[in-house]
């Protein structure tokens, strides 16, 4: 099985991940490493130097690039706007990955991604932990509307990352 987790910046994809794929003995694949790497640059410069609409572009040309190239037994980290722009989310319901969306509140996210923030460029610049709680939000309600198409949703509260993988 390919599984793809989804989730807001903050949700901890990149560490319920890594244990989710020791429990499967599966491979793991952090989606923003992968950027990374493929372009030589972190995912702060790529938007400082050649802006978002670049990261965008080549987050979609990767997202189908990975999913041809990996076969079974996969958990990849989406980054969090991953499922909600171009055709990401069609791509990813066409293919044979089945995603998971771990699904927090906002208040939570705004919490982890306070002290978390500089190196994501959307919130980098946020002065107040008010306009960061606002804006995650807001963002959080638009972007759920991609997020709750996933093939299984996970509500979070309180659980830790290995309570969420034993579940
Ligand atoms: C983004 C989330 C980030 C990264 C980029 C954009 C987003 O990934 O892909 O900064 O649009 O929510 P994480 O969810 O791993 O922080």
């Amino acid at each position: 099985m390919k599984i793809y987790l989804v989730g807001y910046m903050g949700s901890g994809k990149s560490t319920i991940g890594p244990l989710l794929a020791e429990v499967l003995s599966y491979k793991f694949i952090d989606f923003d490493t992968y950027i990374t790497q493929k372009e030589g640059m972190s995912i702060s410069e790529i938007f400082k130097n050649k802006g978002e609409i670049y990261f965008r572009k080549s987050e979609s040309t990767y997202l189908q690039q990975l999913l041809e190239e990996e076969s079974e037994q996969v958990v990849v980290a989406l980054g969090g706007g991953t499922p909600c722009y171009g055709t990401n989310l069609q791509v990813l319901k066409d293919s044979d990955a089945q995603t998971v969306y771990l699904n927090w509140h906002f208040k939570t996210l705004a919490q982890r991604l306070w002290s978390a923030k500089e190196e994501r460029p959307l919130i980098a610049s946020m002065q107040s932990y008010e306009d960061l709680e606002n804006y995650v939000r807001k963002h959080l309600f638009e972007r759920g509307f991609y997020y709750n198409q996933s093939d299984l949703v996970l509500k979070i509260e309180d659980q830790s990352p290995q309570e969420v993988v034993d579940s």
